[in-house]
């Protein structure tokens, strides 16, 4: 029975990158996003080297949509790779109610921590059933530090890391596999979503390219790292907010990801 590969967030950046890197090795593609009109595009570049493409637009915004997602995507497939990669932030203070305020938040919580729980939990089972898969969880290196101008969006990806590296502990022995990819700043739309150009961080260090980091992050995941960060510099930002007291790391975050 042919295996599938469901991919979350595919309209744009990372999602496109992973889609592209999925149908070079000659899979079977679902992907999904809102914008069924990029999706449509996109899934039409990938046919020729794609084993089959389907596109399910949803807007995993919606509490219901992770669940018709999953049932439409496994209709009949089975699934063994799952990307659950879609994702969005907002710069601004916490008490401001700027750049779409309390809905931009609750859609960074609905989407970034409640669908992609809702579809890693619909997965595991499905993949334990059918002999093992992979779930890639795009998390960041926001996880590892408390972000001030991004309060809600680091946040949300301490959780995404946290509840990865649980859950992959609680699945060793079995043959799924759990991934937590903790980009850095990685030029997508994303900056532009988040209202996020103009931070001192972006000035610091150029983001990377969004292909690199996609290969890097699905490479470690098919390697079946628990936790992965790709970059010399990500993973320096990455360790160092765990030896230092915690005030002086909220102190620097401010610092970079204030605007300059
Ligand atoms: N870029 C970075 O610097 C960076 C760094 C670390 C981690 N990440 C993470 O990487 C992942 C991908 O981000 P990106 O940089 O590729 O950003 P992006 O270019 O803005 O793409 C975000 C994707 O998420 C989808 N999405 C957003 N809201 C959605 C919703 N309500 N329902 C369904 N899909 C939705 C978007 O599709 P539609 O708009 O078509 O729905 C789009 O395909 C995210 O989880 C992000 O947090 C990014």
């Amino acid at each position: 029975m042919t295996k599938w590969t469901l991919i979350t967030g595919a309209s744009e950046g990372l999602g496109v990158e992973f889609a592209k890197i999925a149908a070079a090795e000659g899979r079977a593609l679902i992907l999904t996003a809102r914008s069924a009109d990029k999706l449509n595009a996109l899934a039409e570049t990938l046919r020729t080297k794609a084993q089959e493409v389907i596109m399910i637009p949803a807007d995993l915004n919606q509490l219901e949509e992770a669940e018709r997602l999953w049932a439409e995507a496994t209709a009949g497939r089975e699934i063994d790779m799952l990307v659950n990669n879609a994702g969005l932030g907002r710069n601004g203070a916490f008490a401001q109610d700027t750049s779409g305020g309390w809905a931009r938040e609750l859609s960074s919580i609905t989407v970034n921590i409640t669908a992609l729980t809702r579809l890693m939990k619909l997965a595991v089972p499905h993949m334990d059933n059918a002999g093992g898969g992979t779930i890639l969880n795009v998390a960041s290196t926001a996880g590892f530090l408390p972000g001030p101008n991004m309060a809600v969006y680091h946040a949300t990806k301490a959780y995404v890391l946290s509840l990865s590296e649980a859950v992959a502990f609680e699945l060793r022995g079995t043959k799924v596999r759990i991934s937590a990819l903790c980009p850095g700043a990685t030029e997508t739309a994303f900056f532009d979503v988040a209202d996020m150009r103009g931070m001192r961080l972006l000035k610091l260090a150029p983001p990377a390219r969004a292909d690199k980091v996609a290969q890097a992050g699905w490479q470690a995941a098919l390697k079946g790292r628990r936790v992965f960060v790709p970059g010399v510099m990500n993973k320096v930002f990455a360790f160092l907010p765990r030896l230092s007291p915690r005030a002086m790391v909220v102190r620097l975050a401010n610092i970079f990801l204030a605007k300059s």
